[in-house]
């Protein structure tokens, strides 16, 4: 098979765990997924795709994930530092019977990564950093339990916010709600980047190209890589069972960014200007998608 992974006999038990008969099971599947790759498009590996055991592993994860967020969304506000975020994260994932991902994550030092205005992404919490009203503030939350990982983002905005800074936060989650709606089980992954694109285009914001959404599931980062400067009709076919976040990174200025802090994890915008961010994670099905985690 295109994939290099298992070349079933009619009779023998289907690769998907379901103990049935390959034939009666995921032949057809296979033979479709064979015929898009011969006809040239980029079909993603059997072992990618997220059987219902797996999805059922992920959505206990992600209800972990999504609570540790809410616990979050119900204290944050002015006078709260990252570093408390940082331990309401960390205390109520443990309390949970589950792991904060990020920590020890490529050396990452803490539980959770809060990115404040000018902060694309990665950012550290810190008890020296204080949100005050006008902030606006990532909270990218992510939960191994059972060794099955969730991953999501949320924006917060500290009190009252200028309107420019409001819109943003506003048209990223729009952005990431028509890339939802452009998945289309069998329909191709460029899809998605290619309608939050335009969203944010749109309103005149630019778009991150240096990081992007990533399958998940067994492991933090799987394949694909989902851009959000694609071309609709490209990249993979969204095959049923392919797990992935959306989590575009939106700027108000230009798209260019710095990797330059000493502490080798905490991106800003190269001309200092908010941005934004949203994150959700999903699966395809057969007839759209499943939102796993937000
Ligand atoms: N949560 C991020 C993502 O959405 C990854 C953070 S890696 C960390 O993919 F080490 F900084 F936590
Ligand atoms: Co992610």
């Amino acid at each position: 098979m295109y994939d290099h992974g298992p070349d079933l006999g009619r009779n023998d038990e289907c690769w998907c765990g379901s103990g049935r008969k390959y034939k009666k099971c995921h032949s057809d599947f296979d033979e479709r997924l064979q015929a898009l790759h011969e006809a040239g498009e980029l079909v993603p590996a059997r072992e990618l795709l997220k059987m219902s055991e797996d999805v059922a592993g992920v959505r206990r994860s992600a209800a972990v994930n999504v609570g540790a967020l809410d616990y979050v969304a119900s204290r944050i506000g002015p006078g709260v530092t990252t570093g408390d975020i940082d331990r309401w994260v960390h205390d109520y994932t443990v309390e949970h019977g589950a792991t904060p991902a990020p920590l020890g994550y490529e050396g990452f030092p803490k539980s959770v990564c809060t990115s404040v205005d000018e902060v694309v992404c990665h950012g550290i919490p810190s008890d020296d950093e204080l949100l005050r009203e006008g902030d606006i503030v990532n909270v990218d939350c992510s939960t191994i339990l059972d060794g099955y990982y969730s991953d999501s983002s949320r924006m917060f905005m500290i009190g009252e916010v200028t309107p420019e800074k409001e819109q943003l936060v506003r048209v990223t989650k729009e952005a990431l709600e028509k890339g939802l709606e452009a998945v289309r089980p069998w329909g191709h992954l460029g899809d998605v980047g290619a309608a939050v694109h335009a969203h944010a285009k749109a309103h005149g914001y630019t778009v991150v190209r240096e990081f992007g959404g990533h399958g998940i599931g067994l492991d933090f980062h799987e394949d694909p890589f989902v851009s959000f400067v694609t071309k609709p009709g490209t990249g993979e076919i969204l095959v049923p069972g392919l797990m992935f976040t959306i989590e575009p990174m939106v700027n108000m200025g230009k798209a260019r960014i710095d990797m330059n802090d000493p502490n080798g994890w905490t991106v800003r915008t190269h001309d200092r200007k908010p941005t934004a961010q949203w994150e959700v994670q999903i699966v395809v099905t057969e007839d759209g998608y499943e939102l796993l985690s937000w």
